[in-house]
């Protein structure tokens, strides 16, 4: 029966649990999930009505630790009243100004902002509204560069099995999830090749660090070579691929890539959208390695979720073929790139980052997360656990000597996945239990994190056996 949108009952924040989860269910199709998934136990979805700090509340009361700081973003913790009070006096003053004529004063403060934070020469700010936008404008802009610079034929762009650079179709072309298969199959934008990542664990080329001599680097000059130069435009990388299960390349990949792009006429692209804001322990995760990439993708952890805001950042050389002499413009525009608003979210949000220090404590915690989950090291199904910052990733394996891995659909991951929720820990499991909680997360969170895990570790095991092949 269709209904018409006048008889359906309101609702509003008062309205009771059971109407809320109701409309939810009938009216918000949750992103990556089934329709009508609300109301569904086995989907694990739930109204979630406040949060502070790392704690977050559902409807029924029932509290959780946010170990993903929401989708790897929330980097300084649910609550803050001044990032609301910023958002509140912009908006009131100014929250729109056209992307394309204007500027405003947060947006040029922000830029002014992370042209001085992030590495190197970095220093011109597109900005936009998530990451996926973000690396939909690094891939425009570098194609448009190389077009511009003379070498029309460099259209492809190299990127990295296992890596995710967003939702929308180019970044989704040069992603290499396999999410990305199904269902929508090729064709993807012209020009999108993947390498193997430099994933030391499960070694695509079955060697092992360092007597690898990091062949996985290599292969990309390969590529590159086999390719045609002249054909590319830029290669893409997260510095850690947190969609990869927290894939750290060993110590040489990095500055080995930057030759690698500087020798052949190729941008590199950093995609620091979840690595950006102090997750790995440095202001940007480039920074263990010395990198300074072409063009650099932020988003999530820019505003810690409480504005949608993102930022393409570029050095002089790749936006001087597009100055006012050479009569050329960026043939590209957002209607909400640089939303005052979602600005002055951001800057009150790069403020607390600072003055409470929350590189330094992601780099603390982390150290003390990482170092807590090796006593997880007994189960039978852990294979591996790394991590740098507060980005950690605790591997999932069937059988330790092999290292098969659980089907992500497979009733294991489901049964794990739902004793974690049972007791109180919000996370994602796929191959890997992924922990990225927010920057503050103090030593007694850290703990009951790792206790939960341990108990629904245990509780996978025995349901299904695993303790019995020890
Ligand atoms: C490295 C990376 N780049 C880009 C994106 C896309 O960001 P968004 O979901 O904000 O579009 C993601 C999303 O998780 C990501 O992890």
């Amino acid at each position: 029966m269709v209904t018409s949108s006048h008889t359906r009952a309101r609702v509003s924040p008062h309205s009771d649990a059971q109407t809320l989860l109701q409309a939810g269910n009938e009216h918000v199709w949750l992103h990556a999930s089934s329709s009508h998934a609300l109301a569904v136990p086995t989907e694990s979805k739930r109204i979630i009505v406040a949060g502070h700090g790392c704690m977050l509340t559902d409807i029924d009361g029932k509290e959780y630790i946010d170990g993903l700081a929401g989708l790897s973003l929330v980097n300084v913790g649910h609550g803050r009243h001044a990032i609301g009070a910023a958002m509140a006096a912009q908006a009131g003053t100014l929250a729109y100004a056209s992307a394309a004529d204007s500027t405003t004063l947060p947006a040029l403060q922000l830029a002014t902002l992370l042209a001085d934070l992030t590495p190197g020469d970095l220093s011109t700010v597109f900005l936009c509204s998530g990451g996926s936008e973000a690396v939909e404008s690094a891939i425009k802009i570098a194609r448009q560069y190389q077009y511009l610079v003379g070498f029309p034929k460099r259209v492809k762009i190299i990127g990295r099995r296992g890596s995710l650079h967003g939702a929308t179709y180019a970044a989704m072309s040069v992603s290499g999830t396999s999410q990305r298969n199904e269902p929508y199959h090729s064709p993807w934008m012209h020009g999108a090749l993947h390498v193997a990542p430099p994933y030391c664990y499960r070694c695509d080329y079955r060697q092992t660090y360092p007597t690898c001599e990091v062949y996985c680097v290599e292969a990309i000059a390969q590529m590159i070579e086999h390719e045609g130069p002249h054909t590319i435009a830029a290669v893409i990388v997260e510095p850690i691929s947190a969609s990869g299960g927290v894939v750290i390349p060993p110590p040489e990949y990095l500055p080995r890539l930057r030759q690698i792009c500087d020798q052949h006429g190729v941008l590199l692209i950093v995609d620091e959208v979840i690595t950006g804001f102090g997750r790995t322990g440095k202001m940007f995760a480039s920074e263990h390695w010395g990198l300074v990439g072409d063009i650099m993708t932020l988003a999530k952890g820019l505003s810690s979720g409480y504005a949608p805001i993102a930022a393409t950042i570029c050095r002089p050389h790749v936006v001087a073929p597009f100055a006012s002499a050479t009569g050329q413009r960026l043939s590209h525009l957002f209607t909400f790139g640089g939303q005052a608003v979602a600005c002055a979210a951001a800057l009150a949000n790069i403020q607390i980052i600072q003055d409470e220090q929350l590189v330094e404590q992601a780099a603390t915690m982390g150290a003390y997360l990482l170092e807590q989950l090796q006593g997880l090291r007994h189960h039978p199904t852990v294979g591996d656990i790394r991590g740098l910052g507060l980005l950690t990733a605790v591997e999932l394996v069937k059988d330790r000597a092999t290292k098969l891995p659980f089907a992500v659909d497979s009733a294991e991951v489901a049964t794990l996945h739902a004793a974690l929720v049972e007791r109180g820990l919000l996370t994602r499991v796929t191959q890997v239990i992924m922990l990225s909680p927010p920057l503050c997360i103090t030593r007694a969170e850290v703990d009951r994190i790792v206790e939960i895990i341990d108990c629904s570790l245990a509780v996978m095991e025995r349901h299904y056996g695993y303790e019995e092949r020890l």
